[in-house]
């Protein structure tokens, strides 16, 4: 029988540490489902994002490793959601940890180590620290680019 891992998120600004983990999580099953938090959901979390959620569920999805997205819209969602998609593993990042043993009574719950060094968080404050530069000040600019580009190396 195929075994069903669900994960959840906001996934803006895709970057390294999340393709990371859904490489993981279909390393695990044969069948991965992704919710992807909604902006109004995550405007009640109080978190801004950058990139719409049409945009970024469609990146989610577009990954080889995705089955499926859905919608998160609330914290209540997930028992539902496990019933609903036979779901065998529940895993997210240990930034979590502990936070949803509560669904051990439906299936395995699993907090993986996040890859170290990247978050949506840092690529804004860069993107701010960027942006900061006047505009004039190209070769400065260049400079910062390039310090960030090895920071991501
Ligand atoms: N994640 C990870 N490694 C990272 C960043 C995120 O494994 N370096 C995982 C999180 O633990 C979570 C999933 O990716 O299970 C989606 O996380 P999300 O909150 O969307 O990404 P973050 O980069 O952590 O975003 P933010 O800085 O806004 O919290």
């Amino acid at each position: 029988m195929d075994k069903t891992v669900i994960t959840y998120g906001t996934f803006d600004m895709f970057h390294i540490g999340h393709l990371n983990l859904l490489r993981r999580l279909k390393a695990m099953g044969d069948r991965v489902i992704v919710a992807v938090s909604t902006d109004e959901f995550n405007q009640r979390k109080g978190k801004k994002t950058l990139i719409p959620y049409d945009q970024r569920a469609a990146i989610v999805g577009a990954i080889d490793c995705v089955d499926l997205v859905i919608p998160e819209e609330s914290w209540e969602q997930k028992l539902r959601d496990v019933k609903e998609h036979d779901v065998d593993v529940f895993a997210i990042g240990n930034d979590w940890q502990g936070k949803f043993d509560f669904l051990e009574d439906l299936c395995e719950v699993v907090y993986l180590p996040r890859t170290k060094d990247i978050s949506t968080t840092d690529l804004k404050r860069s993107l701010k620290r960027f942006l900061s530069i006047p505009q004039e000040d190209l070769s400065k600019a260049f400079e910062v680019l390039e310090l960030l580009r090895r920071d991501l190396e």
